[in-house]
Formats: structure tokens, sequence, C-alpha cells
């Protein structure tokens, strides 16, 4: 696995190596020695990420993550890809051919497509992540895809043209991005993605770089935030919330995702009475918003589109999976830009949605819109 970075011009260069996450508490067996002793936890269930050893250890404790699977649920430190068979019928990866994945997440789209492409395919698997990159990579050599089969390189999407050169001289034959969080991302609370532990207000995809989640709510002005709840989630609140959420910043500084999601609640009771599941809302809507900001997901997206037509090959088959409408109407936008200008010969005339068994069997396919288009064949 290789790292690099985008030349953003606003940037600050990557600083030093990744600090090792908070370890993983699943008990190792060495041979030889005494298993080590299981993590405790309160009641009859495990209810912290740490505590959940048998999700995380999947291969010793098959049968518990099947159950947890057939509930709907996804087991922790994982993630289930979704769309698959939309994605794959939209890219075709055929033996031989070279493909990209910008977001290789835990890696299961990719395992798709590098099946699909064997013999003799390769492709270019990119993530952000420094925390969950190294895993995925191990989990993907494991599984059989050696260095001339799969290149792995940690960097943000927004680098792809830089790579293209040297990595897939000519282009791909087809990429896929597949946009947003893992769900290991999202469920691991030291990550600062949700709302339901309480833990440091992070939210950046590589928390080596940029300012976290907290520092940048520290900085942005009223205006600023109501601006960016709308951009980034459609807030219809997002003038009281953003003035609430300053005040509340002002008189006791907002540092964790507890305290961020307490404040929203306040706000909330003070515009008048909503019941559980739309403060709920509200408050994902919050923390979206300001994960966008914080990774300057718009930016980046923005810049990948313009420079998918430079990565893929005349005639390359290019399928995005978008989760919020701000994603989806860039993309939707810069594909029918370029069927205008002839850069791409066909998009997709409308969003392809996950199947209703799909959405009953993992409900984070719901928001999942496709969209795909084939660049024209000069
Ligand atoms: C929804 S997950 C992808 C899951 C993957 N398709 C799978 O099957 O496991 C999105 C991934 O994209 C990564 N990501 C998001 N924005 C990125 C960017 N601008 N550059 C590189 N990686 C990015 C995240 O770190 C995350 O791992």
């Amino acid at each position: 696995m290789t790292e690099s970075d985008p030349p953003f011009p606003d940037e600050a260069p990557e600083s030093s190596p990744v600090e090792p996450h908070a370890p993983m508490s699943v008990p190792e067996q060495d041979p030889g020695k005494r298993p080590a002793r299981r993590v405790r936890y309160a009641g009859t269930h495990p209810r912290k990420f740490h505590e959940k050893y048998k999700e995380l250890a999947r291969d010793r404790y098959a049968a518990d993550v099947e159950k947890i699977l057939k509930s709907g649920k996804t087991p922790a430190g994982t993630h289930r890809p979704i769309m698959v068979n939309e994605i794959l019928q939209v890219l075709a990866p055929q033996a031989g051919e070279r493909g990209i994945d910008c977001t290789l997440g835990y890696g299961g789209h990719a395992q798709k497509l590098l099946r699909a492409i064997q013999p003799d395919g390769c492709l270019l698997g990119i993530d952000a992540d420094p925390i969950e990159l190294p895993k995925t990579d191990a989990r993907l050599r494991s599984a059989g895809f050696p260095a001339e089969t799969l290149i792995v390189q940690r960097t943000n999407f927004a680098a792809l043209p830089g790579l293209i050169p040297a990595l897939l001289p000519g282009g791909a034959d087809f990429l896929l991005a597949d946009l947003g969080l893992s769900s290991m991302q999202i469920d691991d609370p030291a990550r600062g993605f949700t709302f339901k532990v309480d833990a440091p207000l992070d939210m950046r995809m590589n928390p080596a770089r940029g300012s976290s989640a907290a520092e940048f709510l520290a900085k942005i002005d009223q205006r600023g935030l109501a601006q960016l709840l709308v951009d980034a989630a459609d807030e219809p609140w997002a003038e009281p919330l953003a003035s609430g959420l300053i005040a509340a910043q002002e008189s006791s500084v907002i540092v964790t995702t507890g305290q961020l999601a307490e404040a929203v609640r306040k706000v909330l009771a003070k515009i008048g009475s909503f019941d559980e599941e739309d403060v709920t809302s509200t408050i994902r809507r919050v923390f979206q918003a300001l994960r966008i900001a914080v990774n300057d997901e718009f930016s980046t997206l923005d810049i990948l589109l313009k420079s998918i037509p430079q990565c893929v090959k005349p005639s390359g088959r290019i399928a995005i999976l978008t989760f919020h409408s701000g994603e989806d109407r860039r993309v939707k936008k810069a594909f029918q830009a370029g069927l205008a200008s002839g850069v791409y010969r066909e998009i997709s005339s409308e969003v392809i949605r996950a199947t209703p068994q799909e959405r009953h069997d993992n409900p984070r396919s719901i928001p999942a819109k496709l969209r795909w288009a084939i660049r024209s064949s000069s």
C-alpha cells in the first residue's frame, strides 16, 4: 500500500505517520499462550464498539455474525457493499480489464470487481482513510489478490488524475465511486461520526490532516453555518439552529458528539415540540453537514467529476453511488454537462435505487442513488 495526497492549494502537507488508532479489543489467540481475557460488559449484550468481540472477529464467530446480518444490522468493524448487482451490471467488468475503485472502504465492491476481471485484470483501489485502509489491504491480499492484480493507494480521490500515468497508463476501463462513509467509520465512536456515543467531535476521514469538527465549529460564523446546513443537509431549521449552536458554542465550547447532539436538542426545544424521530433526524442532518465541511466533500467530489474523463479510456464505464441530495445533484449536473459537450456518449436518465429486498436487509442502502455514464468512443 502506498501513500500520496492531492495537491490542494489550501491543504497542509501530510504530517508525520498516522497515530495508531485505539486498539480493537479482540483477543488474539497465540498458540501456546493462555487466551487473553475477553472484554467484560455490563448487562446481557455488548453495547460499546470495542466490546463487540464476536463481530470484530468475524471468522471465529461466523454464526453470530450471520444472525446480526439477518437482523438487518451491519456487524461492527465491517461494511455491507450496496447495490452490488446493479453496479456490476453498469460497469460490466470483463476479464483482463483495468478498473478504479475510488472509495475502497471495506473492499466489498472491490472483491466482486477483482473477481470479474481475472485473469490478467488489475484494480487500483484508493481511500483517504489511514485507519481502515491497511486492514482492507491485508484482507484483500489474504483473499488472493497480489500486487499485480490490486494496487492500493492511500490518498484522496481528488488526486486520481496524478496517479493514472504511473499506475494505470492509458486509463481505466471502468471507475466506481461509492461516496460517503463506511460502516466501520460510522460505527467506531472514536472517529466522532456518530451521536449515539459521546466521543471527541472529530469526523475526519484522515485524522492526520485538516481540522476536526470541533475546531471547525469553533471557527465558523452564524451565517456560514446556516448556509452549510442548507447546502449540505437541506436543513429546514438552518437559521435557528445556526444561531442556537453558535450561542451554545460561545457559552460552553462544544467538543464532543454528545455535547453537539444536546445543543441541537436544546435549540429544537426552543423552536417548538418535536417528536424523538424528528429530533434524531435533525441531529443526523447537522452531523452530516459538519462532516461534509470538515472533509471538504463537495470540492473533492467536484474535482473528481471533472477529472473522470481523463482517468477512463474511450468507452469507459463510470458508476457513482451517492447518499444525499447535495452529492446526487453534483453527479447529475456533471454527467448532463458531459453528455451535452460530447465527453459522455450515454448517461443514466434516472437514478437507480436499491431493491425493496436490499432496503429491508440493509437499511443503510435506503438513501443510496446510483448514476452511470459511458465515455464517448474518441
Ligand atoms: C461507502 S464507503 C465505500 C465502501 C466500499 N465500496 C465497500 O464496498 O466496502 C466510502 C469510503 O470512501 C472513502 N472516501 C470518502 N471520500 C473520499 C475521498 N475524497 N477520497 C478517498 N476516499 C474517500 C471513505 O474513507 C470510505 O472508506
